[in-house]
């Protein structure tokens, strides 16, 4: 069983890729939404909260996890391994995939991401070490604010803010560097415009998984959810998405 979490609602964005890469694969799906948003925390706090996710997969039979979280990308240290007992090819998370996929590109990129994942620099020092550079902007709040349902109106005040000193002509693509965002795509769009192509790194994070763990994880395609927190937005996003799944919510305090 493949194991996926997030602080919430964003990796449920990663799952429609894999689900369409990988009908198959049964899923336990964990979204922390008692800690969210991950965005706005501490790398102890990520640290901490990223074990307990991984560790709560585990213990219910995940032997194989994505990180559909970019915000704890930088929590997951190489001796994370060692201490959960995981081997190195049964973790996918969201950077590795995101940079591999512009090695060879010669696009001028752009990213946005939260306020954790821009302090963090994993993006920019991924992109270094492939000969290439990056502009990363943090958007505080907006990652919250769509787990909670905020709206449109709030996505796109939000939006404009962060942006609201970016010259856009001097970039060729928009990444996508926080598994909410492809949620509100039609609000980027709108922002944007016609001459940023927006990229959202969840099919490329799907084909890693595809990759590794395709055919392992063959089985009866049984998708379940477990929450920390009850609420009303996301179950809304699983009737959208994935309704044959609506009856599979759990909550756990
Ligand atoms: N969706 C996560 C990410 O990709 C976390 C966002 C948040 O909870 O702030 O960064």
């Amino acid at each position: 069983m493949i194991g996926i979490f997030d602080s919430g609602s964003g990796g449920l964005s990663v799952l429609r890729a894999i689900r369409t890469r990988m009908p198959s694969a049964n899923v336990l799906y964990f979204g922390d939404i008692k800690n969210a948003p991950y965005g706005e925390k501490t790398q102890e706090e990520l640290s901490a909260l990223t074990v307990h996710a991984m560790q709560f997969l585990q213990s219910n039979g995940a032997e194989s996890i994505v990180s559909a979280c970019n915000s704890v990308s930088a929590s997951l240290a190489v001796s994370l391994f060692d201490a959960l007992n995981l081997a190195s090819d049964r973790l996918i998370e969201m950077v590795g995939p995101t940079v591999s996929h512009f090695r060879a590109s010669d696009k001028r990129v752009l990213l946005c991401a939260t306020p954790a994942t821009v302090r963090s620099g994993i993006y920019q020092n991924g992109f270094r070490m492939v000969g290439r550079e990056l502009t990363a902007v943090a958007i505080p709040a907006l990652a919250g604010a769509i787990e909670f349902g905020a709206g449109d109106v709030e996505y796109e005040r939000i939006i404009r803010e962060a942006f609201s000193d970016v010259p856009f002509d001097a970039f060729d693509t928009l990444v996508l560097g926080c598994t909410h965002y492809p949620l509100v795509l039609p609000v980027f769009e709108r922002v944007l415009g016609e001459s940023v192509q927006i990229f959202d790194p969840a099919d490329a994070v799907a084909a890693r998984v595809e990759k590794q763990l395709w055919p392992r994880e063959v089985g009866d395609g049984r998708l379940q959810f477990v929450i920390s927190k009850d609420s009303a937005p996301f179950r809304a996003r699983i009737k959208e998405l994935f309704p044959e799944s609506i009856a599979a919510i759990e909550v756990v305090q």
